[in-house]
């Protein structure tokens, strides 16, 4: 029996005070890591199922540690935890909390293992799930980008470069842009699981145990693609949830950026589109007001992001193998990440049905801004012009269009033929927005036809994602 500690810590034995009020408050996460808490008794059974199987621990001992940790885990489901922050960690309050549940046998649930791998096993796991409820919730406003596309497969709208008018686009290619970011989120994050789904557990504190551990086992228990192959590396490494901050900034960005045309679009300047009236928010003075405040706040969120993403580069940078107490820090940061960027999709999986159209306005913009110039360009080119010739015509046309005050295809034919004398009555056709987009007949062009081989592809792809959602499940 061990005399009395001067310290109650679970480390507490090379102690002769107890911990000072202030490192207690100051070092404690499990304010912040108890939501780790499944993660950690599920690599707490593995753990232990491990250990009976190699002989560490006898299959009684192993039954009645797992039946203690079933039983913690209800109580916290059940709200009936008493979490202690004297106790650290959510690694510290589970084992001390088994400890007093089943008696002697809890206390060597921890044979074998460190926190040190443990946080970092049960960092992975959290993590492998939230990967997979992102793709998950990312499929669903995929699928709700590939509806609106197909309802607007064919409805005209400017597209713009330096936000001037440039050419007519089709609202359906548009959106199809968006998707197309979406997608390759998609593959990062399908990229990012991979690297997240190995365990580091065996790694113990740094070096490996002495004890003859079965890591495969531990690892197909859990679900983990493999085991890490380097000790001090599994402990310290933290390249996972990196990999995962950058792969949701890269997301809000293109959220961001998303937000970014909705709100231009919504504005009285353009008013290309209108968000259903549950989607918006009102202003406190101006009664007249309907904002677009779910877009703005995702905007707005991707600057936290950005700085989880920093935050975690800044953390790891220039750590000394193995662990440091600094990666304690890593946690807040990624649950905020994780937490933004469901929080951003799920409010873009909202906003999205309800997004409504305004062809006409939209039309009307696109028939406006010459959007056709590089039409009639490319019509002369036809007639044989050069292309750099052609250009320069029709420079001169748009130039004269300005002074009339008239789009170019409301000048008459024997304007134009003062430009150009291989101008024909035929040149009206392309100078129509629907004209331009028709044209654009090829892989990646703006072509309605186009437009819906693309959403059928999509629909494909975002099969595809579905199918390994279900094999991960
Ligand atoms: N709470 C700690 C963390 O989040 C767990 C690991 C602590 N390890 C240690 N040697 N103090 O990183």
């Amino acid at each position: 029996m061990a005399q009395k500690q001067e310290n109650a810590k679970p480390w507490g034995g090379r102690f002769s005070r107890s911990t000072d009020d202030f490192v207690e408050t100051f070092t404690q996460s499990v304010s912040f890591d108890q939501r780790l808490y499944p993660y950690d008794i599920m690599g707490s059974i593995a753990h232990v199922r491990m250990l009976a199987r190699v002989g560490v621990l006898t299959e009684a001992e192993a039954g009645e540690i797992r039946q203690g940790l079933v039983a913690i885990e209800s109580d916290i489901e059940a709200g009936r935890f008493t979490w202690e922050p004297a106790l650290e960690d959510v690694h510290m309050n589970i084992e001390t909390a088994l400890v007093e549940r089943i008696g002697e046998v809890g206390k060597k649930l921890h044979t074998g293992r460190s926190r040190n791998d443990q946080v970092a096993t049960d960092l992975r796991l959290y993590l492998r799930d939230e990967i997979r409820t992102v793709l998950d919730i990312s499929t669903g406003l995929m699928d709700a980008l590939l509806d609106l596309a197909e309802r607007e497969a064919d409805t005209i709208m400017p597209g713009f470069t330096h936000l001037q008018t440039a050419q007519p686009v089709t609202f359906g290619h548009h959106l199809m842009a968006w998707y197309t970011m979406l997608s390759r989120d998609a593959a990062r994050l399908i990229d990012c699981h991979s690297r997240t789904n190995v365990m580091p557990l065996g790694a113990a504190a740094l070096a490996g145990t002495s004890y003859p551990i079965d890591r495969a086992y531990t690892a197909e228990l859990l679900g983990f693609a493999g085991v890490t192959q380097n000790s001090l590396d599994a402990v310290s490494d933290r390249d996972f949830a990196i990999e995962f901050c950058a792969t949701a900034a890269i997301l809000m960005m293109h959220l961001s950026r998303f937000s970014e045309e909705l709100v231009l679009w919504m504005s009285q300047q353009f008013g290309f589109i209108d968000l259903d009236d549950a989607w918006c928010t009102g202003s406190s003075i101006m009664p007249q007001k309907k904002n677009p405040d779910i877009p703005e706040l995702c905007r707005g969120k991707t600057a936290r992001v950005y700085g989880d993403l920093q935050a975690l580069l800044v953390l790891m940078k220039s750590q000394p193998l193995a662990y440091n107490r600094d990666n304690q820090e890593d946690k807040e940061t990624l649950f905020d990440a994780v937490d933004t960027v469901k929080a951003c999709l799920l409010a873009y999986c909202g906003l999205v049905p309800g997004i409504q159209v305004n062809r006409h306005a939209m039309l009307e913009a696109a028939r406006t801004g010459y959007s056709t110039a590089t039409d009639l360009a490319d019509y002369l080119v036809t007639k044989g012009i050069p292309f750099r010739d052609a250009h320069a015509v029709v420079g001169q046309a748009v130039q004269f269009a300005i002074q009339q005050d008239l789009d170019l295809s409301e000048l008459k034919l024997s304007d134009l033929k003062g430009f150009s004398d291989v101008i024909e009555d035929d040149v009206f056709a392309v100078l129509t927005p629907e004209g331009s987009v028709a044209a654009r007949d090829h892989t990646g062009g703006t072509a309605p036809a186009r437009v819906l081989q693309a959403i059928h592809a999509a629909r494909q792809d975002c099969q595809q994602l579905k199918q390994w959602l279900e094999e991960k499940a």
